[in-house]
């Protein structure tokens, strides 16, 4: 059963055979190890290593084992060491001799290091639908909130007024890059390891250039050495993933400020909230939590790769066979969160009243207040002077900026008019703001147009 008995003469014992074995999870990528067999054996054929007859029985039958697997007829047998070992014995009880012969010029080392690439490429591609879902429902959600104002926040006190569409367009830059950043990790990892051997090529005549193309990769990598040791696409990835993590975490965690009682900026849907086993009254933001609290597993997968990387001697060791099950869970981990994520905004009701109001009080104006000072030739310095005095005026009196009069306006500076109620309203404040990135309409609307292009051509 084993692909390496012949050197030795005792069993191996249960528990290093238990300790050993990656079977359990390296089975996820039975389909990818199928298809590099097939485009290893079409190769082997190609270049007058196999005959047309033994490549046909064995790509038959290894298309035989993948689709029994798929339809449930065959059982991944988890007393074999590994996936690849599994396929090998599988295909010779089908075929007999022609099967002994699939692992002609090939190691488990590249074959190993192509299965994980094929497998992480399509994952890969899998986040980036789910990351333009969740950047459609942003899309979406921007262009209904132009006029929505809120308070924005600096240290989570009230800063200056912006609008729903403007907080939500901050995330949207921030998935957009991840989305961007998944792809040039692609341009980076599109190399085929497979013909690396176990670390120094192979003396057969092989095409690795024919296998690279086969299995859609830009070319063959350039060291056999290295393409049997390198995890850096892996270690990428999973800083791609972090960093999704951390951005849907951030956001998490103002989801679940806005849901609070204090706050009641948004109403999170029934669908996506939980209850209390005790507290009757009680919906909880649990979705989000989760997501706040995943985050830290997929940072835990990213430094647990990096320390065993690194201090690794060339070329393959079998502490690379770690990569797997860390990897596999980050992936799993992140693909749920970005789904239930999306779904969760998508039915997001926003209190716009409240948000609104919000908005307007904390002296959100001050810095507009400060700024039509500067407009009538007074110094920043100065006019900042003039306006912090008039907050502090306004706290003892317990009132707000646009309520004081024109009186008690002049009182601090005679330049001061009456249309300094005009320019500290709250919808000036927002809509004077339209530099490109701001959150003035016109301005919004230009970006949301940028997006616009950007999503047509994800
Ligand atoms: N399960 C191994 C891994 O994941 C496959 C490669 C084994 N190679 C070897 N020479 N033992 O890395």
């Amino acid at each position: 059963m084993k692909l390496w008995g012949g050197r030795f003469t005792k069993e191996t014992d249960q528990l290093v055979h238990n300790f050993n074995a990656s079977i359990s999870f390296d089975q996820k990528f039975f389909k990818q190890d199928i298809d590099g067999s097939i485009a290893h054996v079409t190769m082997l054929n190609q270049q007058g290593i196999l005959t047309q007859e033994e490549k046909e029985r064995i790509i038959k039958g290894l298309i035989g084992i993948k689709e029994d697997i798929i339809e449930g007829k065959l059982i991944i047998d988890e007393t074999h060491e590994d996936i690849h070992s599994f396929v090998e014995a599988n295909l010779i009880e089908r075929i007999g001799d022609a099967g002994k012969k699939l692992h002609t010029g090939r190691s488990r080392n590249d074959q190993v290091a192509l299965d994980m690439k094929l497998y992480t490429r399509e994952e890969l591609q899998q986040m980036k639908e789910l990351l333009i879902k969740l950047l459609s429902v942003l899309h979406i959600s921007m262009k209904e909130n132009l006029d929505t104002y809120m308070p924005g926040f600096t240290h989570l006190q009230k800063a200056q007024p912006i609008t729903l569409a403007h907080h939500l367009g901050a995330y949207f830059e921030m998935f957009y890059r991840d989305y961007d950043r998944l792809s040039d990790i692609v341009k980076r990892m599109n190399y085929c390891p497979l013909g690396s051997g176990a670390l120094a090529g192979t003396t057969y005549p092989l095409d690795r250039n024919a296998t690279a193309a086969l299995l859609g990769f830009s070319g063959p990598t350039l060291n056999s050495m290295d393409s049997v040791a390198d995890r850096d696409y892996l270690i990428e990835f999973l800083n791609a993933l972090s960093i999704i993590m951390m951005h849907l975490s951030r956001f998490s965690e103002e989801i679940i400020i806005w849901n609070s009682n204090e706050y009641q900026f948004i109403d999170l849907d029934d669908a996506y909230s939980t209850g209390s086993s005790i507290m009757p009254q009680k919906k909880n933001p649990d979705i989000a939590e989760l997501v706040r609290g995943k985050t830290g597993r997929v940072y835990g997968s990213l430094v647990s790769l990096l320390t065993t990387m690194k201090g690794l001697p060339l070329a393959y060791n079998k502490d690379m066979q770690e990569d797997k099950e860390l990897t596999f869970d980050a992936i799993d981990t992140v693909k749920g969160c970005l789904a239930l994520f999306t779904g969760m905004l998508s039915t997001i009701k926003y209190n716009k009243p409240r948000l609104a109001a919000s908005a307007k009080n904390g002296f959100t104006n001050a810095t507009d207040a400060a700024d039509y000072l500067v407009n009538h030739g007074v110094a920043f310095r100065d006019a900042h002077g003039i306006i912090g005095s008039l907050v502090l005026y306004c706290i003892e009196k317990n009132t707000a900026l646009e309520a004081l009069t024109l009186e008690e306006f002049k009182a601090v500076s005679p330049v001061f008019e009456a249309d300094i109620y005009d320019a500290i309203s709250l919808k000036t404040c927002v809509e004077k703001r339209n530099t490109i990135g701001a959150p003035g309409k016109s301005a919004m609307e230009e970006v949301i147009s940028i997006h616009e292009n950007l999503l047509a051509n994800l």
